[in-house]
């Protein structure tokens, strides 16, 4: 296919100098395979030393921003701000973001509007918890969540969307290769009607929820899987098999 394989690392909220240190020592290593896209996620303190010493080809996201260029929001960055310092992407609509800082579905389609507005590129996360799965409420989530960014958003060039179950982020408990394709699928098709067929065609669409070395090549192989984010694997060693999966 057209679309490029692309992986990102969520650290969260983890990581000092010594860690990351670290964790750029396996990057530099790697070898990280070039057609394959890299993107860490990186705390807020920490973007301008990551944009600074990571190596050439991993690119560096910050895990939110707000919808506004400055002002009286205390604790709050906004895009201008990463693009001051060279970061030109940014994760937004975490699952984590949504439950523990109650985000809502409007909020991060202001945030991903405003963060395209200014250049940034955006990994935009959508996915159901295990009682909408259990519901067969899974594509009705999904769907409203895309819904909710495609009201704000027309130009989709600069978005990844990562597909996260709830129930698979940080448990163990990956989506099984069908299950994950049979979601990537259907948010393929339902993008297709309710967006556009090229839109369908060239966005790519991570999978994340417990992607391990072990795993990542079964998923990655699916058709309609375009890349990762990953979470607790982000931060070992591991994260060099993950980027590589696709070969
Ligand atoms: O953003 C990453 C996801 O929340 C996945 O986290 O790989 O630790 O399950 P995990």
């Amino acid at each position: 296919g057209t679309r490029k394989f692309v992986v990102g690392g969520n650290w969260k909220m983890n990581g000092n100098k010594k860690q990351i240190g670290e964790i750029l020592d396996f990057l530099k290593k790697g070898p990280l395979n070039k057609d394959t896209e890299v993107i860490v996620g990186v705390p807020a303190l920490y973007l301008e030393h990551v944009q600074s010493n990571a190596p050439e080809g991993v690119m560096v996201a910050a895990q939110n921003c707000y919808k506004a260029e400055k002002g009286a929001f205390t604790g709050e960055i906004s895009p201008q701000m990463l693009k001051d310092v060279c970061v030109d992407w940014v994760i937004l609509g975490h699952s984590e973001r949504r439950q523990i800082f109650n985000e809502c579905d409007e909020l991060i389609a202001d945030k991903v509007a405003f963060a395209l507005e200014n250049g940034l590129k955006v990994i935009a996360c959508i996915g159901e918890t295990l009682e909408e799965r259990e519901a067969n409420k899974t594509m009705e989530v999904v769907n409203r969540q895309t819904a909710a960014i495609a009201c704000k958003v027309k130009d989709w060039t600069n978005v990844v969307i990562a597909y996260e179950p709830v129930w698979a982020i940080g448990t163990g408990k990956t989506a099984t290769p069908a299950q994950a394709q049979e979601v990537h699928k259907a948010l393929r098709e339902y993008i297709a009607q309710s967006i556009s067929p090229d839109v369908a065609a060239s966005i790519r669409i991570q999978y994340g929820g417990s992607v391990t070395a072990a795993n990542c090549k079964e998923l990655g192989s699916q058709p309609d899987i375009d890349g990762f984010l990953v979470g607790g694997a982000s931060l070992k060693p591991e994260f060099v098999e993950i980027v590589n999966a696709r070969q």
